[in-house]
């Protein structure tokens, strides 16, 4: 039988080609043309959306009522790491499939090796296919790892065919492939890493899952296109998305859950890299500041939550006379959110940076998206500005609304008590958060409840004199 021609289908308007093209035919958008295996559905279909061709597939599946079907727990096996643990809601699932998202270098393929040992020790059999390194530099990594005697079975493949045969063959509990943007399918012609190889290969592995309860870890870098080729083009396919988040630069690395379909999203683990591996860094409240001997200006210590954990971060900022058109950048917070406090800074408290050039930073390579984060932002700006640093022991936190209004931020209590348990002394909050009057207080620290932005800036100002 002759092998069926592959389509280019436009991911914009579905348009398709027999064969690649830089801009589609149909709507002329450029760029969007990603191949397609042929198969039999696609081929017979085609486009007759109500007509006949589909009735013969009619039947072949069974409907439910939803009441009717068992809703049991999934079940989870711990890999054993546990802050890994954390973040996938107790651990793997079987059939379940999660990507990993991270910059190259930022410790995946550490931490997967670490996990399927462990798990491998624990009695699951552990599968690591390595695409992007040998068997013998995966096996360096083991014993640098101090995993010497590691039954972890490793297999060194790129081809799809290949390696869903021995997946089959063997049915581990876990699959590792490291990386999915190094796998190739036979069936299309298109290199390796691109959108339509990624694609295919990650839906055949997640078939496979979901048909043989074999737990699939599928590995992805960020690439520099990002969007394109890198794993976000699988973030539907998938069960669980976790991204490694951290500088490279520090030992400290953060592993966020963006999506899991079997536990909570925006649980993150905490873990250091060491010379042996990622070590789980259980309590991580303190881990993002760093110590100044005396105060300095332009630093604020945030309590941001993280999860279900509130964690302190320093928030740094530097206002300095800027040229024309002064720059405004962030590092680990939202340069939109950025511009939008500056212009309620100017109008709420009359603060004006309009001719400054202004950085704002989370130390220790944190990204911080909640805005509870405003108010610390804005204080250390203020702070940078006027030359004038925070007292010692000073925490913050609220968002701020457009009016300059300091809104409440969740689990206040929780955040302040964090604070005061790591000797934090100064705090200005939103008055919601604030422990209510007759309330038990909380011990060793002085709160300044605040509803507005000038009034935030009226305390401080007393404060720092
Ligand atoms: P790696 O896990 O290969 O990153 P990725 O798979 O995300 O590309 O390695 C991360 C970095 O960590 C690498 O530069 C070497 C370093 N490292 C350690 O510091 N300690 C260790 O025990 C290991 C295995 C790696
Ligand atoms: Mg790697």
């Amino acid at each position: 039988m002759a092998k069926e021609k592959n389509l280019f289908v436009c991911s914009d308007c579905g348009g398709t080609s027999p064969k690649w093209l830089g801009r589609c035919p149909s709507c002329g958008a450029w760029n969007t043309l990603i191949e397609q295996a042929a198969s039999p559905a696609a081929s017979g279909g085609g486009n007759n959306r109500f007509g006949t061709a589909y009735a013969s597939l009619a039947g072949s599946a069974e409907l439910a009522v939803l009441s009717e079907i068992e809703a049991s727990e999934v079940a989870r096996t711990p890999t054993g790491l546990d802050e890994l643990d954390r973040v996938l809601g107790g651990g793997i699932v079987a059939g379940g499939v999660t990507l990993i998202g991270g910059d190259p270098g930022i410790g995946k393929s550490t931490l997967l090796l670490q996990a399927a040992d462990a798990l491998q020790r624990g009695g699951q059999n552990a599968l690591y296919v390595t695409g992007e390194e040998s068997g013998a530099q995966v096996a360096l990594r083991s014993r640098r790892l101090g995993l010497e005697l590691s039954q972890v079975q490793v297999l060194a493949e790129i081809q799809l065919e290949k390696i869903l045969g021995t997946l089959d063959a063997h049915r581990p509990a876990i699959a590792v492939i490291d990386s999915i943007q190094t796998i190739y399918s036979d069936q299309l012609t298109s290199a390796p890493g691109s959108v339509a190889q990624v694609r295919e290969c990650a839906a055949h592995l997640t078939r496979f899952a979901k048909a043989s309860g074999t737990a699939v870890v599928l590995v992805g870098h960020v690439t520099k296109e990002g969007a394109l080729a890198g794993p976000r083009v699988l973030e539907h396919m998938v069960d669980t998305v976790l991204y490694f988040e951290g500088d490279t630069h520090s030992s400290f690395r953060l592993v966020r859950a963006i999506k899991n379909r079997f536990g909570a999203v925006n649980e993150i683990g905490v873990f250091a890299m060491t010379e042996r591996g990622l070590k789980g860094v259980a309590n991580p409240s303190a881990i993002f500041l760093s110590q100044h001997a005396e105060p300095v200006p332009g630093s604020v210590v945030l309590v941001t939550l993280e999860g279900t954990r509130p964690m302190l971060v320093e928030i740094q900022a530097l206002v300095d006379n800027g040229g024309p058109s002064p720059r405004r950048l962030s590092v680990g917070l939202d340069r939109d959110r950025l511009a939008m406090l500056l212009a309620v800074l100017h109008r709420h408290a009359g603060v004006a940076c309009m001719d400054q050039d202004v950085f704002v930073n989370a130390v220790g390579g944190v990204r911080i998206s909640e805005p509870a984060a405003d108010l610390a932002v804005m204080l250390a700006i203020t702070s940078s500005l006027r030359g004038k640093p925070l007292p010692k022991g000073f925490i913050a936190f609220g968002e701020v609304g457009l009016a300059g209004e300091v809104r409440p931020a969740p689990r206040g209590q929780e955040r302040l008590r964090e604070a005061a348990k790591l000797g934090f002394s100064v705090a200005v909050v939103p008055k919601a958060n604030a422990p209510r009057k007759g309330a038990k207080e909380i011990e060793g620290l002085t709160i300044h409840p605040v509803e507005r932005i000038e009034e935030a800036m009226d305390v401080v100002r007393q404060l720092s004199h």
